[in-house]
């Protein structure tokens, strides 16, 4: 069983990819929190996997949510193998400690954890841009081959792997800083849509992992402000137009999902 979650789709094809190796079945964390999805049952021997980015030096907070209320029925700590892959752009500071943490009050101990990295998505403050495309390229074709040697050791159930990219200060960035990003930094109200160039074709309101646009086929997006916004950027780089802009931030810096066709 692998629950996954994925914004610019980076962790949706490790999960995708993850799963056709080890024929694993895959739970959209919010899919799953749409349908009020907490309790699962693992069958022997199933491995527990979990697939997402980091988020400001943390676990995305919608995992770190979803988690705090999920029951594993069949939970074996002897026997049951489970595992973490969190992609990132480049340095993830204490995810894998709080992600071990978050599991461990769950009852559920952590094997191994990896971290691959894979092109930013993140550009919604000063400074921080998406890759090149040289270095999107690089980083793509190194991520297939490191994905590859991790689904060896989880097919293998090798455990005490610990594949991390702490980057410099790691308690400061996923203490003081990941606070202020989560708490301070995370907002839809910076979202706009130029109404000359939205097409109002819905990708966007179809894509927020949480709901918060208003629009559809033939509706320009209205950001709700839900509350549940994790400036994921799903909507900006989904458009297919680039209609969306997050105030002066995304200013000229283009998009990226997994997949996308280079011009
Ligand atoms: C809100 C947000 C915060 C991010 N914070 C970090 C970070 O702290 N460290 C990092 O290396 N990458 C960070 N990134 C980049 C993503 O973790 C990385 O691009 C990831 O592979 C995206 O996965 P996804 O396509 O499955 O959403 C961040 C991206 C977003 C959208």
């Amino acid at each position: 069983m692998i629950f996954y979650f994925s914004s610019a789709g980076n962790s949706k094809w490790a999960a995708e990819t993850v799963a056709a190796k080890t024929g694993d079945r895959l739970i959209y964390i919010p899919e799953a929190i749409d349908r009020g999805c907490y309790d699962y049952v693992l069958a022997p021997q199933e491995r527990l996997g979990f697939i997402f980015p980091v988020h400001g030096w943390r676990p995305s907070i919608i995992v770190r949510r979803f988690v705090r209320r999920l029951v594993i029925k069949g939970y074996d700590p002897e026997n049951t193998y489970s595992y973490m892959v969190v992609t990132a752009g480049d340095t993830i500071g204490r995810t894998v400690e709080i992600f071990r943490g978050d599991l461990r009050a769950r009852g559920i101990a952590l094997s191994s954890a990896f971290t691959l990295l894979m092109p930013e998505s993140y550009l919604g403050l000063p400074g921080f841009n998406l890759d090149t495309t040289e270095k999107e390229q690089q980083k793509l074709a190194k991520a297939q081959k490191d994905l590859n040697e991790y689904i060896a050791d989880i097919l293998g159930r090798r455990r005490g792997v610990a594949i991390t990219v702490k980057g410099p200060a790691p308690w400061f960035y996923s203490g003081i800083v990941g606070s202020i990003f989560l708490h301070k930094i995370i907002t839809d109200r910076k979202f706009k849509v130029d109404p000359d160039l939205c097409i109002k074709c819905g990708k966007c309101a179809e894509i927020c992992p949480v709901h918060d646009i208003d629009g559809g086929p033939g509706k320009a997006p209205v950001w709700k402000h839900n509350g549940l916004c994790l400036s994921c950027f799903s909507c900006y780089h989904h458009c297919p137009k680039n209609a969306i802009s997050y105030g002066r931030a995304s200013s000229g810096k283009g998009q990226y999902y997994f997949g996308h066709t280079f011009d």
